[in-house]
């Protein structure tokens, strides 16, 4: 080797060789206009470019074709309808594997036409079985199951029908708190979004507990709600909804970056849920656009963001946790301003609090705590951001915003004196006693006797 070449390798900067991680737009993939996905949370990509997608709101699993085609709508299996399939996976035989939520039950489809069939699970043993995460090895052996209500996941090998349980509440080495969605590694082992924990909990392919990717925060590296999770080799891909960006991490925990656009800047997403990867694509659902991305990965050469070294140990918005959870524009970071932070403060007006707001409820609400997604969102029916009509008084202790309803019209946090503070029980509809009060006060015709 001549001494020109090695005094060059020598003086070159050492980020002249780092790469950053970008992301193009291929397409998108959504339902026609006259019947579209509601909040759809979860994709699987299949080894012949089917690309299903489990609209849980509307009963039903859709499959597209490479080319962004609608090819069916996949509302029975095994002889019984689907009821709020939640997730998807696939092997690579091309076998569709889905959480059938209402039903507790996890269905399986093709590879050949006519093949379907139940996965014989003893419920019995399981009772409450709430199903937000399904994960296949890619040789189809191991199955991976994510009971969020319960926080725990149930890793079986599928021919031999034999099932483990892993994980319970906390925050733990294996422990969890309200898992939502599961990756699987080349070899088998699960890597899961822990929705409350902040963070990645791992296993595995034999169920040796893993140390956890992440925490919480809004710096690179940090996550506050962590939703999808996809592995592929050496990269572990991680979505999150509220801060609307993907993480790329290794399996060791290290941030190999954040997921950027063309022009390098962070790539935000509408919604970033359920992720899934094949070969040099990412499929990412964004829920609250309802639909399915598919971007192109690339590297480029630059220099890849880093994890703050407080992040490692103790990271600064850690420790008010239990409120930031909701508000985040109590995060420090957040409320300085700080620079090269995953996104910016949300606007947070005394008339509606971001805490408040629609998209805070669904970050939570959207199936990864629990599922409101028919509830509140295809269902509650009352007329938002709308004038209030000329002949209906609403009483001063229901705000509205802007002459409006909003959410904190019906709904309040903290009213029950000083309890209230944990995030189970903080939040509430604005009464005293009962579910009727609230109507009576804007439909005064409600009550008995009629009139006001
Ligand atoms: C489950 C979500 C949640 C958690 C956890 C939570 N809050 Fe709240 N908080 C809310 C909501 C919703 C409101 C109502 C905002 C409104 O008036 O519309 C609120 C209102 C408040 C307000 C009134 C001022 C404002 O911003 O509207 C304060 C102060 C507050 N919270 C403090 C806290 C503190 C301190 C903690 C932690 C001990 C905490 N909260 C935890 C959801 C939460
Ligand atoms: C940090 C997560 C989180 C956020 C954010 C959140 N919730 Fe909740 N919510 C929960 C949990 C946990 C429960 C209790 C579920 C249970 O008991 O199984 C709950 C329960 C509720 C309930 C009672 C439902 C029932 O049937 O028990 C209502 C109403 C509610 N939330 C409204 C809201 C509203 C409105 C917002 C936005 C202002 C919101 N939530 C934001 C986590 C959250
Ligand atoms: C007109 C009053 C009203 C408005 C406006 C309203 N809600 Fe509700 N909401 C209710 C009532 C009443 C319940 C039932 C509460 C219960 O049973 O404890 C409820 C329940 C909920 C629940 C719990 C649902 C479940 O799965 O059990 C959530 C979450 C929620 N609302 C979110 C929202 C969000 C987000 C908005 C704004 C987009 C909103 N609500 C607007 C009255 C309202
Ligand atoms: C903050 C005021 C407010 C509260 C509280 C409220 N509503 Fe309404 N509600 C409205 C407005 C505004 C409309 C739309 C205008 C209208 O239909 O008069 C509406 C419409 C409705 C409608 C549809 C009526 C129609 O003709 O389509 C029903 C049903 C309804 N509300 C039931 C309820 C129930 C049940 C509750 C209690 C859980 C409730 N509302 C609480 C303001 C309110």
């Amino acid at each position: 080797m001549s001494p020109l070449i090695l005094a060059c390798g020598l003086v070159a900067p050492a980020w002249a060789s780092a790469q950053i991680l970008v992301g193009s737009t291929v397409q998108v993939y959504q339902a026609p206009a006259l019947d579209p996905m509601t909040m759809p949370t979860a994709v699987a990509a299949g080894p012949s470019g089917q690309v299903w997608v489990a609209d849980g709101v509307s009963d039903r699993v859709l499959e597209f074709d490479a080319s962004g085609g609608l090819v069916r709508s996949i509302e029975a299996v095994a002889g019984q309808p689907l009821s709020n399939p939640t997730a998807v996976a696939a092997d690579e035989a091309g076998r569709l594997w889905i959480a059938d939520s209402d039903h507790a039950r996890v269905v399986w489809l093709g590879p050949g036409p006519g093949d379907q069939g139940e996965l014989p699970i003893d419920l019995a043993l399981l009772p409450g079985l709430d199903l937000t995460g399904v994960g296949v090895s890619p040789d189809g052996d191991l199955l991976w199951l994510v009971d969020n209500e319960q926080h725990r996941v149930l890793r079986g090998e599928v021919d031999a029908g034999i099932w483990a349980v892993m994980g319970s509440y906390g925050e733990g080495l294996g422990q969890l708190r309200h898992p939502f969605m599961v990756g699987v590694d080349d070899d088998g082992g699960a890597w899961v979004s822990d929705a409350i924990g902040a963070r990645i909990v791992g296993w595995s392919a034999e169920g040796e507990a893993r140390r956890p990717i992440g925490r919480f925060g809004v710096q690179p590296g940090q996550v506050f709600r962590p939703k999808g999770v996809a592995v592929q080799g050496d990269r572990v891909w991680v979505s999150d909804s509220t801060l609307g960006v993907i993480q790329a991490f290794s399996p060791g925990g290290k941030l190999l970056d954040v997921l950027r656009d063309e022009q390098g800047r962070i790539l935000h997403l509408e919604g970033p849920t359920g992720l899934a990867v094949r070969g040099d694509r990412l499929f990412v659902v964004e829920l609250t656009a309802h639909r399915v991305t598919e971007l192109s990965i690339g590297t480029k050469v630059g220099q890849p963001y880093e994890a703050p070294v407080a992040s490692v140990i103790g990271a600064e918005g850690t420790e008010n946790q239990a409120c930031s959870m909701c508000h985040l524009e109590m995060i420090p970071a957040l409320s300085r301003g700080a620079a090269d932070l995953l996104t910016s403060l949300p606007p947070n007006p005394k008339s509606e609090p971001y805490v408040s707001t629609e998209g805070a409820c669904l970050s939570c609400h959207d199936g990864s705590v629990m599922d409101s997604r028919k509830a509140v969102w295809a269902m509650h029916g009352h007329p938002l951001g709308e004038p209030i009509p000329d002949d209906m008084t609403v009483p001063d202790h229901l705000p509205l915003v802007d002459g409006a309803m909003a959410c904190r019209t019906c709904h309040s946090a903290h009213t029950e004196g000083g309890s209230g503070q944990v995030h189970r029980d903080a939040l509430m509809v604005r009464v005293e006693d009962d579910i009727e009060e609230l109507c009576v006060a804007c439909h005064g015709d409600m009550q008995k006797g009629g009139g006001k």
